[in-house]
Order: structure tokens, then sequence, then C-alpha cells
């Protein structure tokens, strides 16, 4: 029997190459190996997008990023966090069992503290849902970026307190996280990410991609002068679309001062361009089709419905909920 893959995005915005290849891309390398769910977090949307037509849009979004990048509806259950109401139940029922402590020590919170944000419980309790979407279909495997390890963390936190207290009934899981792309890095070298405003989109047109990469923070080395790869921002994002021995080829190049910070953006920008071609390509015809996107959902709704209704009823069994 194959084992179980779970993971989901939030539709908070447009993709960009960090989900990707952080992310994203595990999904469908492993959508032969294992039986594999994967959700759009919509739900955990809600408590930064409060636009009903900009969560409906980001929604229908991120469907077709799923179906663009190479996701076969066929082979994995594509499907809305939402459409299965079991989720927010098993959330209340875990809300019971968690200690507050344990969510007062998530770092996405203590951020959001951090920064001042208005914080809103759904924030607070954002561990628990998602411990509920991992849980509730038997994962045993979470590709996330490194940013998501805590969560899983807590679900494992979450799954243990739950056999302990009413037998055994979860699958504790373990992330499944790639070192080498654990955390990519954005325009300005931080973590590439929506909130910080550095991302390169996935399906960015041509002259915001290329405006975007000629805009990645170097330091003021001249043309001549010989350069650090390991310290260099678009070295950085060479490494996802070349193979070792262009890569080599390119430290090299930087090393004997061979290659202006100018001629490495441009050969960055069509790197990418040629990469994302397909993808996009993908993606318009979709945009063509909203119907067959829909349907895809219907169709991942009923199969994960099936499996989160088998759950639930063994879980309010185990905790007292049901009453013959
Ligand atoms: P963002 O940080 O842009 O809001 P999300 O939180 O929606 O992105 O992340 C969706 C998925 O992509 C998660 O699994 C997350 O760990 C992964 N991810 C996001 N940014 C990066 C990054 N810079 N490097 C690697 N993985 C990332
Ligand atoms: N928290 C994840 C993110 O910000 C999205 C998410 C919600 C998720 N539920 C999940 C990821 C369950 C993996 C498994 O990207």
């Amino acid at each position: 029997m194959k084992k179980r893959l779970i993971s989901g995005v939030k539709p908070t915005g447009d993709i960009h190459i960090g989900n990707y290849f952080g992310a994203m891309k595990q999904f469908v390398d492993l959508q032969n190996d294992y039986e594999s769910y994967v959700f759009i977090a919509d739900l955990h949307a809600l408590n930064q997008i409060h636009d009903p037509k900009k969560l409906k849009n980001n929604i229908l979004e991120i469907a077709k990023a799923y179906i663009s990048i190479g996701l076969d509806p066929k082979k994995v259950t594509l499907f809305r966090q939402s459409d299965v109401p079991a989720v927010s139940e098993l959330c209340w029922i875990f809300n019971s069992i968690t200690p507050l402590g344990l969510l007062q020590r998530a770092h996405a919170y203590k951020d959001a503290v951090a920064k001042g944000k208005n914080i809103n419980a759904g924030l607070f309790d954002y561990p628990v849902l998602m411990a509920a979407d991992i849980l509730m279909y038997g994962a045993d495997v979470v590709p996330v970026g490194e940013d998501q390890k805590q969560h899983v963390e807590i679900t494992q936190d979450i799954a243990q307190k739950f056999n302990n207290l009413y037998g055994n009934t979860f699958v504790v899981p373990q992330e499944l996280i790639l070192k080498e792309v654990s955390t990519i890095s954005g325009l300005d070298g931080r973590k590439m990410s929506k909130s910080y405003d550095n991302v390169i989109g996935l399906f960015e047109d041509d002259e915001s991609l290329k405006q975007k990469v000629m805009s990645i923070v170097t330091d003021s080395r001249k043309p001549e002068e010989p350069k650090n790869p390991k310290e260099d921002n678009i070295f950085a994002l060479h490494k996802l679309f070349l193979n070792e021995k262009e890569l080599l080829n390119l430290a090299n190049r930087y090393k004997e001062g061979k290659i202006s910070y100018k001629e490495s953006k441009e050969m960055l920008f069509e790197e990418i361009k040629t990469f994302v071609a397909p993808i996009r390509a993908k993606k318009k015809e979709l945009d063509g089709h909203p119907e067959y996107v829909v349907e895809v959902l219907e169709n991942g709704k009923d199969n994960a419905l099936k499996e989160a209704n088998k759950t639930i009823e063994k879980v309010k069994a185990k905790v007292g909920l049901k009453i013959r």
C-alpha cells in the first residue's frame, strides 16, 4: 500500500518560485509514489483576506496553478479545505486538548505580535487547523518549506496528545523538507515571501519578470572584479535552473571576474523565462476553461469527504460525542 502525502497552499496571492521549489514541486515529483491529497487552504486564508471577490479569485488561481505545474487530477485528490466541514469540527476537538503555551510559542504568531499586527483568533489558532488538515487524511508525510516545520511539529504534538488521551488513533506525520530548497531567497536576499514583497511570480509576464530580476540586490563589485558566488543573490537563484556543470562554469566565471552582475541577471532572466514557459502556457489554457477547474475541485471534494467523514466518525466515537 502506498503511503499518504498531504499538503496545501493558502490562496493569499500569486504563487512565487519560493512556493514552487520549496514545496509545490515536491507534490508533483511525488504524485506517483504517494497517495496524495493536495488542497487549497482557503479557511486559513480567511484570517488574512477579508475581500470576498479577491478570495474567490485567489482560490481559482491556486487550483489552476496546481494543474499547470503538473499535478494530475486523476492521480491526486485536489480539493478545497472549506469543502470538508469535518475539518473545522476536528479543529475544535483538537482546540480542546491543545495547551495554550504550544500556540504561544509558534513563530508565525510571535512574529505577528512583534510586528504589532492586528491579531485575530484565527491567526492564533492557525496551527490547530493545520493539524486537523494533516491528521484528517492519515498523512505519513507533509512536503513543505522550512518555515512550516514548526507547524508540522505542533501537529505531531497534537496527534500524540490525542493518542495518549483517547487511544491510538492518528498516524504521527513527518515533515518532508528538501535541504537545498528549504528556504529560497528573494530579490533582497531575505526569504522569498509575499509579505516581504521580494518575490518572483511563477506566472509573471516577461516585462515584469525582467524588471524584477534586474532589481536583485548585489554588492557593488565591478564587472571585471572577482565575485563570490556563495554570497550572491543572483547565483543563489541560478542554482534552481542550471545543472551541476553549468553551475560550476558560472561559479568559475564569478571567481575569475569574468562576468558582471548585469550579465548574470540577464542569464537568469532567460533561464526563468524558459523554465516557466510551459507552465504559463498550461495556465493560459486553463484560464479559458474555468468549468474544468471547478469540476476537478468537485471530484476532489467527493474523495476528500469520504476519507474525512470516516475519520471524524471515529474521532467522535473516541471522545464521547456519539451516544449510540
Ligand atoms: P508566503 O511565505 O509567500 O506567504 P506560503 O506561506 O503561502 O508563502 O507558503 C506556501 C508553501 O511554500 C509552504 O509550504 C511554504 O513553506 C513554502 N514556501 C514559501 N516561501 C518559501 C521560500 N522562500 N522557500 C521555500 N519554501 C517556501
Ligand atoms: N500553513 C501552510 C502555509 O502557510 C498552508 C497549510 C495549511 C498546510 N494546512 C496545511 C500545509 C497542511 C501543509 C499541510 O503555507
